[in-house]
């Protein structure tokens, strides 16, 4: 490896399956060897880090199994040897591992550049095949992109609050108040990415002598989202019948909200490096991360839990949706991961922010990059929905620390 050039690092959570994985392999290859104008040569000839954020060792081991059998073929020798695999543990619904992995990340890493925010969770239980049926009936190609007929848990909490709130574990639980209950998809889907990326944020700031190196956190939403279904008195979803296509609502939100004046405040009070953080990096001033957001259209993975013979419907249906016309069915997560690694990679930084895109594919003119229209008024929602973030995030913070939890 090169050591006279900081290496560039990336970080992808949920990156040992579906989009997560393809990420790690299509910026592989797009950093190493890009090939068309929308992926410039990476400006520094360096060594590139990726980082598999996955929920237990083995999962990372066996997909970087499978990352170096797919760039055997991909990648010639000398990049080869500038690239290093790595791997971190976290569950994303619980703060207590994501302190664990950030104190990790940040003894390993300086910086890190990217961070893929991907991993989710659908809290699926069922179908609901009268509304499959009128859904398909009527719009076949709309059933096959936002599917409302996926029955979701109402009201599912992470395990975290419980386990160290009802349970006799030796702290003193009357120091401060309790933080509040997590909502399974909220926790996974984003809260848990929000707290990792505040605990590794000195990681994150460059240096304000180099603004056009600046770290990107991309993270992933969906096509599915929706101001139908987030509720703002209920931002976690708890109450909600669609809590993934809420989570991914709000995600939209923040992100597009982060450049906005009204939630400036707070953005930069979670962006500031302060306390344990402030020694770590240099005196000078530094700059914050931005915050980006792409989806993968739509894809085949394992997200929705359907047996195989449904997996094989849909996989037919998605086919029939493309050659219907519709952008949007990608199929490949490959495919899928096109956006989200451009928005990493891409050196039109004005474009790029304050915009939802989204991979697509055009029969004819292969994959594509399209601007996504996001309903939601980000303007009304975003100053309050990030107060209310930071809220959680303090209250968590305090919450861990007055129990002494091992950090
Ligand atoms: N599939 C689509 O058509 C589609 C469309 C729009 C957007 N997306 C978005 O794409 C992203 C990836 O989804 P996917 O379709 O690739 O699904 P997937 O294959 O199920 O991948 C989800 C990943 O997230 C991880 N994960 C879930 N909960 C976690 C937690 N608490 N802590 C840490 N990791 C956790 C999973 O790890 P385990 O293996 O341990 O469960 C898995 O690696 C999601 O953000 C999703 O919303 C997908």
């Amino acid at each position: 490896m090169d050591s006279h050039q900081p290496p560039t690092v990336a970080l992808i959570t949920g990156a040992n399956s579906g989009l997560g994985y393809a990420i790690a392999c299509r910026i592989i290859v797009e950093f190493f060897t890009p090939r068309t104008n929308d992926y410039p040569a990476a400006s520094n000839a360096g060594t590139l880090i990726i980082c598999l954020a996955t929920r237990s060792i083995e999962k990372a081991q066996s997909a970087i199994a499978s990352i170096n059998a797919f760039l055997s073929s991909r990648l010639p020798e000398r990049e080869r040897s500038r690239l290093e695999l790595a791997h971190v543990t976290m569950d994303l619904s619980s703060p207590i591992s994501i302190v664990a992995a950030a104190a990790e990340l940040r003894k390993r890493y300086l910086r890190i550049h990217y961070v893929f925010c991907n991993a989710a969770v659908v809290p699926f239980v069922r179908i609901d095949w009268t509304m499959a049926a009128q859904q398909l009936a009527t719009n076949f190609i709309q059933a096959l992109t936002v599917p409302r007929y996926k029955i979701q848990g109402v009201g599912w909490l992470t395990d975290t609050h419980s386990k160290l709130y009802n349970t006799s574990n030796g702290s003193d639980a009357a120091e401060s108040p309790p933080p509040p209950e997590l909502g399974a998809a909220f926790a996974a889907n984003v809260f848990g990415h929000y707290y990792l990326l505040h605990e590794v944020m000195e990681t994150l700031h460059t240096p304000a002598t180099s603004p056009e190196n600046l770290s990107r956190v991309i993270w992933v939403g969906s096509i599915e989202s929706d101001p139908i279904t987030f509720d703002i008195e209920d931002i976690q979803g708890i109450k909600s019948t669609q809590p993934y296509e809420s989570s991914k609502t709000l995600t939209d939100i923040l992100v597009l909200g982060s450049y906005l004046p009204g939630a400036r405040e707070h953005f930069r009070s979670y962006t500031t490096i302060s306390g344990r953080e402030a020694s770590m990096v240099p005196p000078t001033d530094s700059i914050p991360p931005l915050f980006l957001i792409a989806h993968p259209g739509i894809i085949s993975t394992t997200i929705v839990a359907i047996p195989w013979w449904q997996a094989c419907a849909k996989n037919v249906g998605f086919w029939l949706c493309r050659a219907f016309g519709s952008p949007w069915h990608c199929i490949y997560p490959f495919v899928g991961a096109n956006a989200p690694v451009w928005l990493a990679l891409s050196p039109h930084v004005d474009l790029i922010k304050g915009r939802k895109w989204g991979s697509a594919c055009i029969r004819g003119n292969g994959e594509i990059i399209l601007e996504t229209e996001v309903d939601s008024d980000v303007a009304a929602h975003a100053a309050r929905l990030w107060s209310q973030m930071e809220s959680i995030r303090q209250r968590w913070k305090v919450g861990l620390e007055s129990q002494r939890w091992p950090q």
